[in-house]
């Protein structure tokens, strides 16, 4: 499980992920990356405020030091934060998990910053974490996309995501529609073998 966080090997192969765009290093959040995992957070919170149910104000409330441990809790893992990095610069974060077998596959906080958009980071980031959940036996997966964010519906469709059809509001108390985007997991592992043996 480890090797598969942080080297990325799929059925004891080695996997090459599609899209990795050069000069971008992808890797699974470390223990000790807590500040870094505080800093990527509040950056997505105050550029994207209403692409997530979290607040600023609740982020910069959170203790960093316990969130980031609940991830290490349980071994194999049920949900793991990846990280981008250019030239040591974090510039992009996801998290992916499931709550149990094959129940309630996620993903979560997804931000690439504003200067690197449109650089296949996003699609990357979510490559790594398909191909966690696909590793766990997760069937599906699906997520939440404010309503007035085509840019976002667009960048999921292009990952092979369809909306549901369910809907619901971003937090309580607030007018912002959220929109609920799934896809099968299948076709990771087909396309993973594929780039494997490529
Ligand atoms: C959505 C987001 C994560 C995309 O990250 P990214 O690294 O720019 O995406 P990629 O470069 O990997 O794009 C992959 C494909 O998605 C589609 N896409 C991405 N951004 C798009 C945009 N603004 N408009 C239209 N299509 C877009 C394109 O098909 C793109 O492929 P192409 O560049 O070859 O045409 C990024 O814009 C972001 O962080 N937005 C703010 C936070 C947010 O809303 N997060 C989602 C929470 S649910």
């Amino acid at each position: 499980m480890r090797a598969l966080l942080n080297g990325g090997t799929l059925g004891g192969r080695a996997m090459k992920l599609r899209h990795q765009p050069d000069g971008v290093i992808i890797r699974a959040l470390l223990p000790k990356d807590v500040e870094l995992f505080r800093s990527l957070r509040l950056q997505a919170l105050e550029d994207s405020p209403d692409a997530y149910v979290e607040t600023l104000e609740g982020a910069r409330d959170c203790d960093w030091e316990a969130r980031t441990g609940r991830l290490f809790v349980l071994d194999p893992p049920i949900s793991v934060a990846y990280v981008a990095l250019v030239r040591d610069l974090p510039v992009a974060m996801i998290i992916a998990g499931h709550k149990d077998h094959n129940d309630s596959p996620f993903l979560a906080a997804m931000w690439v910053h504003p200067d690197f958009r449109r650089r296949g980071i996003g699609r990357s980031l979510v490559d790594r974490a398909l191909v966690f959940l696909s590793s766990t036996g997760q069937r599906y997966v699906s997520l939440w996309v404010t309503e007035s964010h085509a840019d976002v519906f667009q960048f999921y469709e292009s990952l092979g995501f369809e909306r549901t059809g369910a809907k619901s509001t971003l937090r309580s108390g607030s007018e912002i529609t959220i929109l609920e985007m799934a896809r099968a997991l299948s076709k990771i592992s087909l396309r993973s073998t594929r780039a494997a043996g490529a």
